[in-house]
């Protein structure tokens, strides 16, 4: 395929988002907003122990309540086939088996659902479900981490064994090391939007479903399996996502439920979660603990880095992420070692949460290295230049791109470092004691499959299509400013039509990968499209540019132009015309190559923070953020932009408020609502300086764009607790640093 450059033009840089106006006057249609003919509400009903078996479920009361149309439960649901072939409806992360929604009266977790009522309104089944009494043979559960440290074990398989990379422990021969341990509570994503699922079936085998999640053909063949549906008799719509952070990236036994109720009665049924049901039905970050050691020579070179870290998973799934991977190659050291494990819990399953695994381990490591370079009475930023890693150190390849050290110097500039004393506990602004702190992250840049259809009509517009959804980073905006510069058209004359599994197959948005995999697509179609309007151009008699051949064509400004004779062109709605077509069509398939046996390919990211902390209260206040980011090629500055400061929103709350409390006696959450588990509000949240070095990423794709969204919090939590103890000589271990913990 021809290789057109990327150069990031003037048009997509600075792009509105294509559909803003929609969601800012409320046209958009959410999920929830789907209000079909005839359609019912189902309510679920939640266990209220943690283990045990469902000793009775008395539904007759709600079974009469007025408007109820059904109450089902594992002693009366349907059939889902795939469940009892060994099917897999919510794909789990490593092992185990999917919660198996209504399949029997084992109980697994507090506020699973054991029950659903349906009816005519929403208000009736809610009041129904509240009559559904249950009887339960409780067992003894276990959901705290702290007191089953013991229980903790390896996951299994070759990726999670321990690593060694020369001598392991060797921080304890250093001349100069540390060892701390470090706990982040368990943190939950709730979006603004709640989870929710509207599900209509059209006779026996063939179904409508519209829902939140972040993958249209995930959920499309999650249902499939479960349900033994052909593809096309699965229709999944998610034209609108009000944010994700990783709970839309499985299909939870919430929208298998709905699609069941559906089934069962026959009508349209919708589901909504309630905001507690969040916190316990569509996974959360997992607790952590965690221990570094570093050990370095007294100038500062790194001599050893150990990282331990113990996190929790349910007892019917085993769940990980890469919490320890971000030591194995952040820095050049020459002797690392790491350990990970995870203890079964009486919890529901955790899942990936924004930076998953990195964010994790990117606050234990980057305080820890704030930590060392007070040891060593040197400067942080200066301790991380001189263990910057030239090269990847795992893989011992050269990185497809690396600005790391710009990043740290751009991102010292903006914040003022050099206005910093050093010292801890000594600038002072009033009752204020002033910190400035910094960290950095790292994140894969990964470049999965999609395809991309793009239809050229008769105007000259054009109308780009894939199954994507986009849960919040301005998707369709981005797809639009790539194929507008690589195709050659105004950005107000593209379409970029998403969210729908009957189009191309687009990749599920995670892991900060979509604008690689897909812009990539969008590029590749654009070229292929340049090449059948060519065909069409050079073929026709009498056409301006007939026997002109491929490389001689310019494509710009609406115009295919002779190189060597720009008096020679054809408007692209010329194209069409000359051949009496109503449209151009082009699909193309599009997947990364073999550039990741050569490179290691990774995004980057420095943050820096100032903030005060109140002396007489322990209040902090952010004053100021600066986060400079190395993610390649910025397509779009206003929704990357965008991205950075969302990230920095979420990572200044799990640096300041985000805990989800359990009471462990019970097994219960504390604060499972958005009054009691803190996130920041505009209050919370300063000016921040969303920053990029924006050179080409030469080999991931041809834009030259790394992924964006997971760095955008991966290591900004130990920024703040970094400038937390650089104000106060208070080295805070255990998020989130509230005000309690700076006054003792
Ligand atoms: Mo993200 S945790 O890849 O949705």
């Amino acid at each position: 395929m021809a290789k057109e450059k990327f150069s990031g033009g003037q048009q997509g840089a600075a792009l509105d988002r294509v559909d803003g106006r929609q969601k800012v006057t409320g046209a958009a249609k959410y999920s929830a907003d789907n209000i079909l003919p005839g359609l019912t509400y189902a309510v679920l009903v939640e266990s209220t122990i943690a283990k045990g078996q469902i000793k009775n479920i008395d539904t007759k009361k709600a079974e009469r309540a007025p408007g109820v149309l059904a109450v089902i439960y594992h002693g009366n649901a349907p059939a889902i086939p795939g469940y009892e072939s060994g099917g897999n409806p919510a794909k789990p992360p490593t092992g185990g088996e999917p919660f198996r929604v209504f399949q029997n009266a084992h109980i697994y977790f507090a506020g699973q659902p054991i029950a659903m009522v349906i009816a005519d309104t929403y208000e009736r089944a809610i009041y129904a479900a509240t009559l559904v009494k249950t009887e339960y043979n409780r067992e003894d559960h276990q959901t705290s981490v702290e007191a089953n440290k013991d229980k903790a074990a390896l996951p299994k398989g070759p990726r999670y064994a321990n690593y060694v990379r020369g001598e392991a422990d060797a921080y304890k021969n250093a001349a100069i090391k540390i060892e701390a341990q470090y706990i982040i509570p368990v943190e939950v994503h709730n979006p603004m939007e709640l989870h929710a699922t509207t599900a209509a079936w059209d006779g026996a085998d063939k179904v409508t479903v519209y829902d939140k999640t972040q993958g249209v053909k995930s959920t499309q063949r999650s249902i499939m399996d479960a349900f033994k549906l052909k593809e096309q008799n699965v229709q999944v719509n998610a034209d609108f996502v009000g944010g994700g952070f990783g709970s839309g990236l499985r299909t939870w036994p919430h929208v298998i439920a709905a699609v069941l109720a559906a089934k069962k009665i026959n009508k349209p049924v919708k589901l909504v979660l309630t905001r507690s049901q969040m916190f316990t039905m569509v996974g959360y970050r997992p607790y952590s603990w965690q221990k570094i050691g570093l050990g370095a020579t007294p100038d500062g070179v790194l001599t050893g880095l150990t990282h331990e870290a113990i996190s929790e998973t349910s007892t019917y799934e085993e769940f990980t992420d890469r919490t320890v991977d971000i030591s194995k190659v952040m820095y050049a050291c020459p002797n690392v070692n790491t350990r990970y494990k995870i203890i079964a819990l009486n919890k529901s399953t955790p899942t990936w949460m924004r930076g998953p695994g990195e964010a994790t381990g990117a606050y234990a490591l980057e305080c820890a290295m704030d930590e060392l370079s007070y040891a060593l009475k040197l400067d942080p930023i200066h301790l991380r230049i001189k263990n910057h890693a030239d090269v990847d150190p795992v893989r011992n390849l050269p990185w497809s791109s690396k600005f790391l050290k710009e990043c740290y110097q751009k991102g010292a500039e903006a914040i003022g470092w050099n206005k910093r004393d050093p010292r801890p506990n000594a600038m002072r602004e009033g009752e204020w004691k002033l910190g400035y702190g910094m960290g950095a992250g790292n994140f894969n840049a990964n470049r999965g499959r999609a395809t991309v259809k793009a239809t050229l009509l008769a105007g000259g517009s054009l109308v780009l299509q894939s199954a994507v959804s986009d849960s919040g980073p301005g998707t369709a905006t981005t797809m639009t400013g790539i194929a507008s510069e690589v195709f050659g058209l105004s950005p107000h004359k593209i379409t970029f039509e998403l969210g729908d599994s009957s189009l191309p197959p687009g990749p599920t948005q995670g892991g900060s990968t979509t604008t690689s995999t897909l812009g990539s697509a969008v590029h590749d179609v654009c070229v292929a499209l340049h090449q059948k309007m060519a065909e069409l151009v050079t073929t026709k008699p009498g056409s301006v540019l007939q026997n002109a051949k491929l490389e001689e064509l310019h494509f710009a400004k609406e115009f295919i132009t002779l190189k060597t004779d720009p008096s020679k062109r054809v408007a692209y709605a010329e194209v069409l015309k000359q051949r009496d077509l109503s449209d151009l069509e082009v699909t193309k398939d599009s997947q990364a190559g073999d550039e990741r046996n050569k490179y290691s390919i990774y995004s980057f990211a420095v943050h820096f923070v100032q903030l005060q902390v109140h002396e007489a209260t322990g209040v902090v206040r952010i004053k100021k953020v600066v986060t400079v980011a190395d993610a390649g090629k910025i397509i779009n500055e206003k929704t990357a932009g965008s991205q950075l400061m969302g990230g920095v929103v979420s990572g200044i709350g799990m640096a300041l408020m985000e805990d989800g409390v359990f009471d462990h006696r019970f097994g219960l959450f504390v604060n499972n609502n958005l009054a009691d588990y803190h996130l920041p509000v505009s209050a919370d949240v300063p000016h921040i300086e969303a920053l990029f070095i924006d050179k080409p990423d030469p080999f991931i794709n041809p834009m030259g764009s790394k992924g964006l969204g997971e760095i955008a919090n991966v290591g900004f939590a130990a920024a703040v607790a970094n400038a937390v103890y650089h104000a106060t000589g208070k080295r805070i271990r255990t998020l989130p640093i509230t005000p309690d913990k700076l006054i003792i």
